[in-house]
């Protein structure tokens, strides 16, 4: 559920009519709604009930400040994949010991940053990483908090690009040398293994795959336990999908997989994070763009938009479905057309949607990319120089820029030129 509807016959955030959003700063732009945010966070929240827990945002998803601090005031943690985003997570105000760092290629310095601010944890991805980290926590006279992030070999069923817990992924210690690599962390001096953390991929629509990591995960709590480790804590990663077509089955609810947390490690007694980011953000945010041109091709009929691959890059990357509705309320009756929806920019990969039925447009109306609110704003570039594409956040009736369209001027003269030129 989201809260951008149809009213007056006009689609709103909230209280907050789309077209005066793209009136008031134009197009493209991205559109949040608070209330769809607090919600998701909340169901999570809630799903963990009575289990000591904490709800850190992936926030790669999207990582505006506006949204991290909404977030942060409903009593989030963050997850945080770079120095870049630890620096943001903390700018937004997000308290150092409810802040995950993860990703396998953490570097010294990144190291250094986290453990000087204050980290809850590094989830550790490799032997050297682990070195890396107790050596830098050793010249700062402190212990890394960690948990090793195991690779169970779980198929996630999802876009190949996004699964993480197949052993020929990238990701984790295989869950077969867990045991060794945690007797070697225990002989570090800069290290205090507090865990074990997991994540087998994103947009994950069965909760079969979670199952069967989070089984491996509780029977290697106990292995590691009786081998003298304190494990007090299993981060459980990310990854429950959303309901991109209206017509899709609905993926698996957060309500059940918390009941499947609690089935599988609740009775370990330990404090359990999640690390959610799209089922967060991805319903409650919307791409706002207007048609440039209806152009008839040779027997396919173009909407040429003024987003481009740039700005939403999931359909050209993933083959990713988007719905995309007309922003003024198509009319009972009204009349249908099959388009080619695509954005100006110059390759054939820019293309949103092929021979997609929608309620006909014309030039000049203006359209919604649902679903847009994860991994959109945060994956734009300014490809073809095109402006890094605005953000906007609605709450209730207040709806406020979180980031502005950059000139060309903002653009062009962050180039500096040789001064043999
Ligand atoms: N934790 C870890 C360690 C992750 O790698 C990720 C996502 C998450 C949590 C959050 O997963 P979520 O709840 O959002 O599924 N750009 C792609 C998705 C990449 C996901 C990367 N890792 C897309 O647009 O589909």
């Amino acid at each position: 559920m989201d809260h951008f509807l149809y009213r007056n016959g006009v689609l709103h955030a909230e209280d907050v009519s789309l077209a005066e959003i793209a009136a008031e700063i134009g197009t493209p732009a991205y559109v949040y709604s608070s209330a769809t945010l607090t919600r998701h966070f909340r169901l999570f929240d809630e799903a963990l009930g009575d289990m000591p827990h904490l709800v850190c945002y992936a926030m790669k998803a999207a990582s505006n400040q506006a949204i991290l601090k909404t977030l942060a005031g409903l009593g989030a943690g963050m997850d945080v994949v770079s120095g870049g985003e630890y620096a943001r997570a903390r700018a937004a105000g997000v308290a150092p010991d409810r802040i995950v760092f993860a990703g396998v290629g953490k570097t010294r310095a990144e190291i250094r940053a986290a453990l000087e601010g204050g980290v809850r944890q590094f989830n550790v991805e490799s032997e050297p990483e682990l070195q890396a980290i107790s050596e830098v926590a050793v010249a700062l006279g402190t212990t890394a908090p960690v948990t090793l992030r195991v690779n169970p070999d779980v198929d996630a069923k999802t876009h190949a690009k996004i699964a993480t817990g197949k052993s020929e992924n990238k990701f984790g210690v295989p869950i077969a040398r867990a045991r060794e690599v945690y007797a070697e962390a225990a002989r570090l001096p800069g290290i205090a293994v507090v865990g074990i953390d997991v994540h087998i991929g994103s947009q994950l629509t069965e909760l079969a795959p979670f199952e069967g990591a989070f089984r491996k995960v509780a029977e290697l709590t106990e292995t590691l336990r009786a081998d003298g480790h304190d494990i007090t804590r299993l981060d459980l990663g990310g990854g429950l999908g959303i309901p991109y077509r209206n017509s899709n089955a609905a993926p698996p609810l957060p309500f059940d997989y918390g009941a499947l947390i609690r089935r599988t490690v609740g009775h370990l007694g330990c404090e359990i994070e999640i690390e959610p980011g799209r089922l967060i953000a991805g319903n409650a945010g919307i791409l706002l763009a207007r048609v440039i041109y209806v152009k008839e091709g040779e027997g396919r009929r173009f909407l040429i938009l003024d987003a481009a691959m740039n700005d939403l890059i999931r359909p050209a990357m993933y083959d990713a479905w988007h719905d995309i509705v007309p922003v003024t309320e198509p009319a009972p009756g009204h009349e249908r057309s099959v388009y080619d929806i695509v954005g100006p920019v110059c390759e054939s990969g820019d293309t949103f949607a092929r021979a997609r039925e929608m309620p006909e447009v014309a030039a000049g109306d203006l359209v919604a990319f649902r679903s847009a609110g994860a991994y959109g704003a945060v994956m734009a570039s300014e490809y073809n120089t095109r402006p890094l594409v605005p953000e906007v956040l609605v709450k209730g009736d207040h709806h406020a820029v979180i980031r502005a369209r950059p000139s060309f001027d903002d653009i062009i003269s962050r180039d500096t030129i040789p001064h043999w030129l």
